[in-house]
């Protein structure tokens, strides 16, 4: 069955609710990204979220709650924890944390760790789905593995297919993802009516803060930063002093969302371009673009850095056209949400493996 892609309703939220409780995936929006939603107690709806986004089964999910009272219910919360909560949920930080012996969770959401990753989501749409479920959802970006992440409805039905009355304007769809010898080996992009197990996606427009949630690690005696993203390192560092971060190229198995190749579209990336070759399509920051590309986004004419996190997936996935030879990207100041683009940029240019 292909999923239906409906308003996000009261009617439709109460609906999308039920079928979470019978195990089923539901898409729905964060003030991030689009999650797809499944019961973090359910084994059965687990590991329907990894075989519908083809990932592996050593990389854990993020189990989203509508806040701190229901997390500590599922993790070991000390006074750090407590505060980064307090100070940051609902929001889009993500904390990683000892998992209660009594949490209830599906072992399969940790991908076997002893710890798990919370989050309370500030958008309105996912508080009241999680408040109507009335249980914790392990929710991934809803985009298949490696694959650029989803900041509307209508990224979402093309990675998975959709059965919808009211097809999306094709302004609001952008171009269909390119499909060329790049990305064959890893992206599958399912026929119409093929729905890889989604039920439902709610609509809820385009996602406000448009980069996944900071990964915050408080499993140490000091503070990790596993993955940047919505809460800045500066924002972090101003309560905790010292964050502990690493090379962003280093690969380990603590977060997998750190594998080089990531949110990788069907063209090369070439990052901190000047000037965009011929065939190129530019990827532009600031007030100054430079002339001659074959096609140009610009992920802010005013180099406001909220506003350009907000645009990057979205134009990646305008740009990714196989029309073009590539897409270059003109260079980001590393800083303040500056390093969570950098980041998804880095990964979405490195070699496929
Ligand atoms: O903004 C977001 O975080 C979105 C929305 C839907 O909430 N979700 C999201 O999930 O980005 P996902 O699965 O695409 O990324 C989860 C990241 C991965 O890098 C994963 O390795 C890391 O969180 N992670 C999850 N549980 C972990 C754990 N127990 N220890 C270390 N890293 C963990
Ligand atoms: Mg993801």
């Amino acid at each position: 069955m292909p999923a239906e892609l409906v308003a996000a309703t009261h009617e439709s939220i109460e609906r999308a609710a039920r079928l979470l409780r019978a195990d089923e995936l539901v898409a729905f929006p964060t003030e991030t990204v689009y999650g797809l939603g499944g019961d973090a107690t359910s084994e059965t709806a687990v590991a329907r979220i990894f075989a519908a986004k083809g990932r592996p089964r050593f990389n854990p999910l993020i189990v989203h709650v509508p806040g701190l009272a229901d997390a500590e219910t599922l993790a070991v919360f000390d006074e750090r924890a407590r505060i980064a909560a307090r100070r940051f949920w609902p929001g889009p930080l993500s904390l990683v944390l000892p998992r209660r012996a009594d949490s209830g969770l599906s072992l399969l959401a940790s991908a076997g760790l002893d710890s798990v990753a919370l989050r309370a989501p500030a958008h309105a749409v996912a508080q009241a789905l999680l408040r109507a479920a009335g249980r914790p959802i392990a929710a991934p970006s809803a985009n298949r593995s490696g694959r650029v992440s989803p900041t509307t409805a209508a990224h979402v039905a093309a990675e998975f297919g959709a059965a919808d009355p009211h097809p999306p304007t094709a302004a609001a769809m952008g171009p269909p993802l390119a499909r060329n010898a790049g990305e064959g080996a890893r992206g599958h992009r399912p026929r119409a009516g093929e729905g890889l197990g989604l039920a439902m996606i709610l609509d809820g427009g385009a996602c406000p803060v448009g980069i996944e949630s900071t990964v915050l690690d408080l499993t140490g005696p000091t503070p990790a930063l596993l993955r940047p993203g919505g809460v800045t390192l500066e924002q972090l560092t101003e309560i905790f002093g010292h964050i502990e971060t690493s090379p962003p190229d280093e690969n380990t198995p603590r977060a997998p969302g750190r594998l080089p190749s990531h949110y990788a579209p069907g063209l090369p990336l070439r990052l901190d371009a000047v000037n965009a070759r011929p065939g190129e399509a530019l990827l532009a920051f600031g007030p100054k673009t430079p002339p001659s590309f074959a096609e140009m986004q610009c992920l802010s004419h005013t180099g406001d850095l909220a506003e350009a996190a907000a645009n990057l997936f979205l134009m990646l996935r305008r740009l990714d056209r196989p029309e073009f030879t590539g897409i270059a990207v003109m260079p980001i100041p590393d800083e303040g949400l500056g390093r969570a683009i950098n980041d998804r940029l880095r990964r979405a240019a490195a070699p496929r493996l």
